[in-house]
């Protein structure tokens, strides 16, 4: 029987919760479709850094790199360690050593969940840039604390990270319904966005089964309030696709939907797939987080380790579940416990 060996890094607070709940989730459709889910969970968490003085061992990275993929509840224990420590500490040095550089997130709303929006009938599948441009981290300040002070940021984008991730979306689109919005800011910022502009040309030249519309970034947001059932593919970079993607979690009806992975195509190394959420410190602990969002990333990695069937499966009860509102957690006007849901999608598959 194939078996996927998973790394699982339940982290702080609710993302422990959500991972326990939605771990069997994933063992109930992998012994429906066949095949074998091996996991070894690792403690590495703001409690580790708390215990040990580090977010993970030295050898971290190398402790993941034989797993087949990486299944990720949530890192932050803000009133206990600076969300900057567990942020760099952890999830992105994964991201930046594993070179995790697509970050797809879909957004759509399941059946039976009413969103904020009049139209319901969206199919978005977003893919932000998830390792250079203006999230690269180059820049420096001077003149500290005098009226003279400058601070610099520079924004980074090369011909391998921009090609990458377009031909990512690209890829994608023909999956899809051959759509692809490429979203820049063209107008105002010359260098970058119009190289953006050229590389997405020069890709469309490859794909001519691809229709191609471009969008700048303050007109791409006002479409996903007005008419997102006119997008499908939407690519972005790393910070336009950070801010669109947190809106899309918005009209698919929030945080306890929005499911990422965080993909290198390659493959060789293990993608990591999780929720969008955090910790959410202010639930922690008393079990009514929504799992759903934990439960559909699993779908996304079963996908991504090319159990599609699976996959779509376990959209399919999920679906069934927020259809039927029987076993809905408090954020959905519900009183199911995280565990109750997590079952009912169980019964589902
Ligand atoms: P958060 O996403 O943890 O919570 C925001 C709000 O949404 C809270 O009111 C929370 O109760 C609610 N919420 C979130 N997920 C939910 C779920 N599954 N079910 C029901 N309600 C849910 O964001 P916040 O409060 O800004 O951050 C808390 C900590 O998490 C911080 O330390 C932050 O750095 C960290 N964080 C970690 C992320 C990650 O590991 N990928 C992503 C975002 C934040
Ligand atoms: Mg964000």
């Amino acid at each position: 029987m194939r078996t996927y060996n998973i790394a699982l890094i339940p982290g702080d607070g609710i993302g422990v919760d959500v991972i326990k709940a939605g771990w069997p989730v994933l063992g109930a459709v992998a012994r429906r479709f066949d095949f074998g889910l091996a996991s070894k969970t690792l403690p590495w968490s703001c409690g580790y850094y708390l215990e040990h003085g580090v977010m993970m061992p030295a050898d971290g990275i190398e402790q993941l790199r034989p797993f087949d993929a990486i299944f990720l509840g949530a890192v932050g224990w803000p009133t206990r360690v600076p969300d900057s420590v567990s942020l760099h500490g952890l999830l992105l040095p994964i991201r930046k050593s594993f070179d995790l550089y697509v970050n797809a997130r879909p957004h759509r709303l399941l059946k039976g969940v009413k969103g904020p929006l009049r139209s319901d009938g969206f199919d978005i599948l977003c893919i932000r840039e998830n390792t250079e441009g203006e999230y690269s981290g180059a820049g420096g300040r001077v003149h500290q604390g005098t009226v003279n002070e400058v601070a610099v940021e520079t924004s980074i984008f090369t011909r391998n990270g921009v090609e990458r991730i377009l031909r990512y979306g690209f890829e994608a689109a023909r999956k899809r319904s051959g759509k692809l919005a490429s979203v820049t800011k063209s107008n105002a910022q010359k260098y970058s966005m119009v190289f953006w502009d050229e590389v997405t040309d020069a890709l469309a030249a490859e794909y001519p089964d691809v229709k191609v519309s471009r969008y700048h970034v303050d007109a791409a947001a006002a479409r996903f309030v007005t008419n997102p059932e006119t997008l499908d593919v939407v690519v972005a970079s790393n910070l336009f696709g950070d801010i669109l993607t947190d809106l899309g979690a918005a009209i698919q009806g929030g945080l306890g939907f929005a499911a990422s992975a965080n993909i290198n195509p390659a493959g060789g190394v293990p993608s990591m797939f999780e929720p969008v959420h955090g910790s959410a410190p202010d639930i922690a602990g008393k079990g009514i987080a929504n799992p759903l969002a934990t439960i559909w990333a699993g779908a996304l990695m079963l996908d991504h380790l090319g159990e599609r069937q699976a996959a779509s499966a376990l959209i399919a009860a999920m679906e069934n579940v927020t259809a039927q509102r029987t076993a809905l957690t408090p954020d959905l006007g519900g009183a199911s416990s995280t565990t109750d849901v997590a079952k009912a999608v169980i019964d589902a598959l």
